[in-house]
């Protein structure tokens, strides 16, 4: 199973599209292919695949997360009914949910490194597992990242992204540090979301991209065929095949499946994963412990750090 992240933290510069996209075209290249809605925007699930959010009473990859519930992710997960899927395929979807958003707040207050997405998909059966990331460096993308054998990351030809770039790789280096894992592989950049001609001005940060050492892989054109496809909660692959657009996409899922022999180990989730509700439950028992150990007690259930055999 290799587990990709498509992760900026600028919003809107295609991350969304692409998850989609490289999914779609690799389900329908036959692969068995789970795209996960890490953003709870939702907009993957809802806006470009018409698929509901589950209700907040029912099982959820935010209660996933928590181990509020602990089903098995096939319980999670819908298959896509409108999508273009190869022989031996699948393009199954774990929805955002109700929750996200608050697991977000819940959770950044501790700077831990994340097991927790890593923990609810070990057991999956997928040949690639595509996760839509939000538009930020918070605890659901360092869940994403800590979880993914390589990243996929949309730029517009421009001096934010560049930087932004900077920031991401800092953020990276430090998480596969602080959890001891093997370095994420940078699968490249994909450039999107520009008018052509090129003005000069992106063309200069067109090549200082392609100057940072990361493959620069094909480019999405710019369509509102992206959109329409979108309105009829259909992959770009199977609602235009014909155009660039989905052209680029397989050419990305090809990358995507010859480095599938190449890959590292994937990272494995310690034994002892650190869970928000587990953690409070623990506080209280020891802060109602009415003796001198108490804080000695607090400390020793902070979560220690990872690290690999
Ligand atoms: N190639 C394209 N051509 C035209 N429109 C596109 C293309 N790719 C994406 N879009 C549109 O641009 C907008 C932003 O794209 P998308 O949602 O994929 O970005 P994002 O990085 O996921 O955004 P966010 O950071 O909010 O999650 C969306 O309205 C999307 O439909
Ligand atoms: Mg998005």
């Amino acid at each position: 199973m290799q587990i990709t992240s498509v992760v900026n933290q600028k919003g809107g510069v295609g991350k969304t599209a692409l998850s989609v996209g490289a999914a779609a075209a690799l389900a329908e290249r036959g692969r068995r292919v789970l795209l996960i809605d890490l953003d709870p925007q939702g907009h993957a699930t809802t806006e470009m695949l018409g698929l509901p959010e589950p209700p907040p009473e029912a099982p959820s990859l935010a209660k996933a997360l928590t181990k509020a519930w602990r089903g098995p992710v096939e319980e999670l997960v819908v298959s896509h009914p409108r999508c273009n899927v190869g022989r031996g395929g699948a393009f199954d979807v774990l929805p955002t949910s109700p929750g996200m958003f608050d697991l977000v707040r819940r959770l950044d207050q501790f700077r831990v490194p994340g097991w927790q997405l890593a923990r609810v998909i070990q057991f999956a059966g997928y040949d690639h597992v595509v996760i839509d990331c939000p538009p930020a460096l918070d605890v659901l993308t360092n869940n994403a990242l800590v979880a993914s054998h390589g990243v996929l990351i949309p730029v517009q030809p421009d001096r934010t992204s560049i930087r932004a770039l900077r920031l991401m790789r800092e953020q990276i280096s430090y998480l596969e540090s602080a959890v001891g894992r093997p370095p994420v592989t940078y699968y490249g950049l994909v450039p999107g979301l520009y008018r052509r001609p090129l003005s000069a001005y992106a063309a200069a940060a067109l090549r200082e991209l392609q100057n940072m050492g990361i493959p620069v892989l094909a480019h999405v054109p710019l369509g509102v065929v992206v959109n329409e496809a979108g309105s009829r909660g259909v992959p770009v692959t199977t609602f235009a095949p014909e155009t660039a657009q989905a052209a680029a996409f397989h050419e990305i899922a090809r990358v995507l499946d010859t480095a599938t022999a190449a890959e590292a180990t994937p990272p494995n989730p310690p034994e002892q994963d650190f869970v928000f509700e587990d953690f409070i439950a623990d506080v209280s028992s020891a802060r109602s412990a009415n003796d001198s150990g108490s804080r000695r007690r607090l400390y020793d259930l902070l979560p220690k750090r990872h690290r690999p055999n």
